[in-house]
């Protein structure tokens, strides 16, 4: 399609964003042109030929689909200085900025615009992020352009804008909670006989391939549970203890302290 993409913000996710789009193949390195002030330190994508810049018209200028990854913060100003530059046909905006949502990036603008909203999650930097999207003012042509975009990162899907808080806490923290999930078993695996290395192959390969069977054999987790539970076996022992400590409740509890804690700030 050759769309020309530019990313205001090139930081952790901006460039993992134009890291995983060339890797991909989904975009030549020259159709791509990265912002950010201290432009020196983008030397790396250059090098891979990617355009970069310290000025954000330039971006704008340049691109159909300009990538906002900047922080919150700063989008009041940086969009403000920006409005008189976005193209009046066609041009798309995506914003990965956390918490800033369709309508105060509209008034930033000063005017209507496509603005797809877009939460993916670290994971992104190896192209397995989950990213969650939601769009005001897009044709279905673009919306799809924008979900075949992340689906090149990892997986993309539609949400509705309102549901923007619930797929930060379950898809951008959830990467923290997996990862505490993943401790757990080390430090357990580490007490029942392995080494430290050895603990985090098989725990983390072992959370990739559960998490692999739902996503491939489309399952519901208890079908994989029953399984592995032999009547009076050890798994069933084991995962009644963790429930009777409270487990799952724990878990739920957290997602919705996360979600209570986002919606108050
Ligand atoms: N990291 C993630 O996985 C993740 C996931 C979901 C959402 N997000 C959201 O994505 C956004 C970026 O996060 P991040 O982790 O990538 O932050 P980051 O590493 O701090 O990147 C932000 C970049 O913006 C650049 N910048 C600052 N002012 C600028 C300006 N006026 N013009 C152009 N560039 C400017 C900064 O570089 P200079 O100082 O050199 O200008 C910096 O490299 C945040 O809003 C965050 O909430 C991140």
């Amino acid at each position: 399609m050759n769309k020309k993409i530019a990313i205001i913000g090139g930081g952790n996710l901006g460039t993992a964003i134009a890291e995983g789009l060339m890797q991909s193949g989904f975009v030549q390195p020259k159709h791509i042109l990265v912002t950010k002030r201290n432009k020196a330190t983008l030397y790396g994508l250059e090098k891979k030929g990617v355009l970069v810049s310290d000025k954000n018209e330039d971006a704008v200028r340049y691109a159909d689909l300009v990538i906002l990854a900047v922080k919150p913060f700063q989008v009041k100003e940086i969009l403000g200085s920006l409005k008189g530059e976005f193209k009046e046909n066609g041009q798309v905006l995506v914003s990965v900025v956390t918490g800033v949502s369709i309508e105060e990036i509209v008034a930033c603008l000063g005017r209507k615009m496509p603005i797809v909203r877009a939460m993916p999650n670290t994971a992104i930097a190896i192209q397995e992020s989950m990213t969650c999207i939601a769009a005001q003012y897009t044709s279905e042509e673009q919306l799809q352009y924008v979900h075949d975009l992340f689906d090149q990162l990892g997986e993309a899907v539609r949400i509705d804008e309102k549901l923007m808080n619930a797929a930060t806490v379950l898809g951008a923290c959830g990467t923290a909670f997996a990862m505490r999930y993943i401790r757990a078993n080390i430090q357990g695996g580490i007490e029942i006989g392995f080494d430290a290395a050895t603990a985090t192959l098989i725990a983390a390969q072992t959370v990739k391939g559960a998490a692999e069977l739902l996503l491939k054999n489309k399952t519901h987790p208890e079908y994989e549970i029953d399984k592995v539970t032999t009547p009076k076996g050890c798994t069933i022992a084991g995962l009644n203890e963790m429930e009777h400590q409270g487990f799952s409740s724990s878990l739920i509890k957290g997602l919705v302290a996360s979600y209570e804690k986002i919606a108050k700030d």
